[in-house]
C-alpha cells in the first residue's frame, strides 16, 4: 500500500487533531498512469459510498464506475470540462456520482444532494485508507452525461470523482503543483452561526 503526505510546509493548520485520513488528504492532479485499480478494491470503494447514511435510507446516490481502459470511461472521461480534461486521463478510475431528487412515484427526496455528498465523502475516506487518492470534478457536461448514460428523469448526474494512486508531483506543470501545495480553509470562527442579535 502507498501512502502519500503533503509536504510539511503544505500541511493545513488546526488540522493537527482531525485523523490523517482526512488532514493528510488532497484534491491531487498527479495521478499514477501505471497504477491499475483492481476490482476488490473497487468494489470495496463503492460499498463505502453505499453504506453511507442517507435520510429516511433513501439511499438516493446513483453510481457509474469507469475503469480507465474501458468503453464506459471514455464515455465518461468525453464529458469532462476545461482543465479537467489535462489531468483526469490519468486516474485509475472515474466515478459518476449523481442523486434521485425525485422517485419515479413523484416524490421529492429534499437531502438527495447531500445523501450523495456524504457517499462521496465515504469513498473519499475509504480510497485514503486504500493508499488511494481521489478528486472530485463537478466541471462535466451534464447533458453530455444523459446521453451517454442512461439516466432517469428524477436523477440528477452531480460530480465525477477521479480515483487512482498518488502520481509524481514532478509530473506536473509549475501552475498546478503549486496549487498542490496550497491547500487552505476558512478559520472555524468565520464559519460559525451565532444566534440572531447576540452579535448587537
Ligand atoms: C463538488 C466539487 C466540485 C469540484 N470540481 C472540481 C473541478 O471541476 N475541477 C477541479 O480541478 N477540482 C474540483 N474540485 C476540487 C476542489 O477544488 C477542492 O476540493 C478544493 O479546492 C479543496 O482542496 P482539497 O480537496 O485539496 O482540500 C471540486 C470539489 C468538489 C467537492
Amino acid at each position: 500500500m502507498t501512502t502519500t503526505s503533503l509536504p510539511t510546509t503544505a500541511a493545513p493548520t488546526g488540522a493537527q487533531d482531525v485523523h490523517p485520513l482526512l488532514s493528510e488528504r488532497w484534491s491531487t492532479r498527479a495521478f499514477d498512469p501505471e497504477h491499475v485499480l483492481d476490482a476488490e478494491t473497487a468494489a470495496r470503494l463503492m460499498e463505502a459510498a453505499r453504506w453511507s447514511p442517507s435520510a429516511s435510507n433513501t439511499q438516493p446516490w446513483r453510481f457509474a464506475l469507469a475503469l480507465r481502459g474501458t468503453p464506459e470511461h471514455d464515455a465518461l472521461f468525453g464529458t469532462l470540462m476545461g482543465f479537467n480534461t489535462a489531468w483526469a486521463a490519468k486516474a485509475s478510475a472515474l466515478v459518476l456520482v449523481a442523486a434521485e431528487r425525485t422517485t419515479p412515484e413523484g416524490k421529492d427526496l429534499r437531502w438527495a444532494d447531500l445523501d450523495a455528498g456524504q457517499a462521496v465523502a465515504h469513498l473519499t475516506v475509504q480510497a485514503a485508507a486504500d493508499g488511494l487518492v481521489v478528486h472530485t470534478m463537478g466541471g462535466f457536461e451534464v447533458d453530455r452525461v444523459r446521453e451517454v448514460f442512461e439516466v432517469p428523469g428524477g436523477v440528477e448526474p452531480l460530480v465525477v470523482v477521479a480515483v487512482g494512486r498518488q502520481g509524481d508531483l514532478a509530473s506536473l506543470d509549475e501552475k498546478s503543483r503549486s496549487r498542490e501545495l496550497a491547500r487552505s480553509r476558512a478559520p472555524l470562527s468565520e464559519l460559525l452561526l451565532p444566534l440572531r442579535g447576540a452579535s448587537a
